[in-house]
Order: structure tokens, then C-alpha cells, then sequence
């Protein structure tokens, strides 16, 4: 079974990051594989509004380091997305790679979308953000979910929305790390693929 985990945030010891790795500890502690992708470290580029993914479904033209992991997509029981807010919305490096995600939806004839990877799937969320009111970003939150995992048809095994990160860091919350932790468990325990 193997796991995958975006991490859209640029910092290698940030919250994300943390709340990632607890999430990736807790999915082999139930025999998972997992990798961690850091979109900030890879050669990761924009769609590039090729639409050929409208033709030639679940397959993207685009071709960079992301492009063995977007076919793992289908291939993984579960994913992990993971980002820090910045200027009210999700990071630049997490938005290139929901853009990217286009090509594993396929229109509908009559209108709206259908996924293209298999049932049976999770997928959990890291959201990590200075404010310290956690309703703030909701709609921003919602978009990530609502574009990746469940948009995706995904079973969600639980989210982390880390709040007022200065005062507050990841590794210093014990309970919020025990939480990422299970939720990684539940990732493994959870998906049929
Ligand atoms: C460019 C930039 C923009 C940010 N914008 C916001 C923001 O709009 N709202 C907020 O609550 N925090 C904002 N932050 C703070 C980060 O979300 C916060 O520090 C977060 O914990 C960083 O996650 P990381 O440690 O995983 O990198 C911003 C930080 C940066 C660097």
C-alpha cells in the first residue's frame, strides 16, 4: 500500500512539513509505503491549458517531476495535502499542482465532472496558517478538498488546521501531532485500494 503526500509548503522543518511526516509515521506504522513530494524542491510547472487532458483523460501533456506522481495518484490507497496559507488562499507551489489534478477529472456529457482514479481511496489534509481564528481560511480549505481528495472521490481520514503558528509550532503540540499520527493510521486502515 503505498501513501503519498504533497507538501506545498517551501520550509523543510515548518508546520506542514512536521504535521506531514507525523502523518507519513502513522500510515507505516500500518505497513504503508510512503513519499513525501516537497513542491517547492521539484522542477513543478504550471498546466498549460493544453486541454489535451480533455481528450486524452487522466493523462497529463505537461512533462517535469511532477509527472510520476500525478500517475501514482492512481495507482496510491491514499494522499496527503498539505500547505501553509499565504495572502488568504493556499501556497503558489500547492495551486500549480490542483491546476495539474485537472487532468485526472473527466467532463460529463451532460455537465460537471467525473474522477478518474478508483474508488476506495483517502486522503487527509495539513493546513498550517499564522492567524489564530481557524474558521478564517475555511473557504480557501474547502477549495483544497473540495479540488483533490473529495472532489477526487476520496474517503477523507481526517484534517489538520494548525492555527497562530508563531506562538504555537506544530512540534511543540503533542496532542496535534498524536492527532496526525491517527489520522495517517486511518489513511492505511481505511482505503480498499
Ligand atoms: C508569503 C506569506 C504569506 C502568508 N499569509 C498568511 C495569511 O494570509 N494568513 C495567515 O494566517 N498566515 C499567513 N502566513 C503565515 C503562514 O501561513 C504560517 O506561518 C504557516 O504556519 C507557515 O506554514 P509552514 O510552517 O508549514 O511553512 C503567511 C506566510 C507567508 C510566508
Amino acid at each position: 500500500m503505498k501513501i503519498l503526500a504533497f507538501n506545498g509548503s517551501p520550509r523543510a522543518k515548518g508546520n506542514t512539513s512536521t504535521l506531514i511526516a507525523a502523518i507519513l509515521e502513522g500510515a507505516r506504522s500500518q505497513g504503508a509505503k510512503t513519499t513525501e513530494i516537497r513542491l517547492h524542491d521539484i522542477n513543478l510547472k504550471g498546466c498549460m491549458g493544453c486541454l489535451s487532458c480533455r481528450k486524452d483523460i487522466g493523462n497529463c501533456k505537461q512533462r517535469d517531476d511532477l509527472s510520476p506522481y500525478l500517475e501514482e495518484i492512481k495507482s496510491a490507497a491514499g494522499i496527503v495535502m498539505g500547505c501553509p496559507i499565504y495572502m488568504y488562499r493556499i501556497s503558489g507551489q500547492m495551486k500549480l499542482l490542483v491546476d495539474r489534478m485537472y487532468s485526472l477529472y473527466a467532463n460529463l456529457p451532460e455537465g460537471g465532472y467525473k474522477s478518474m482514479v478508483k474508488p476506495g481511496k483517502t486522503y487527509a489534509l495539513v493546513v498550517s496558517q499564522g492567524a489564530d481564528n481557524p474558521e478564517l481560511y475555511q473557504k480557501s480549505i474547502r477549495y483544497l478538498a473540495g479540488m483533490t481528495g473529495s472532489g477526487l472521490g476520496m474517503e477523507e481520514a481526517g484534517r489538520i488546521i494548525h492555527v497562530n503558528s508563531e506562538v504555537n509550532p506544530a512540534a511543540k503540540n503533542q496532542s496535534m501531532m498524536n492527532t496526525a499520527f491517527e489520522i495517517g493510521v486511518k489513511l492505511v486502515k481505511n482505503s480498499k485500494n
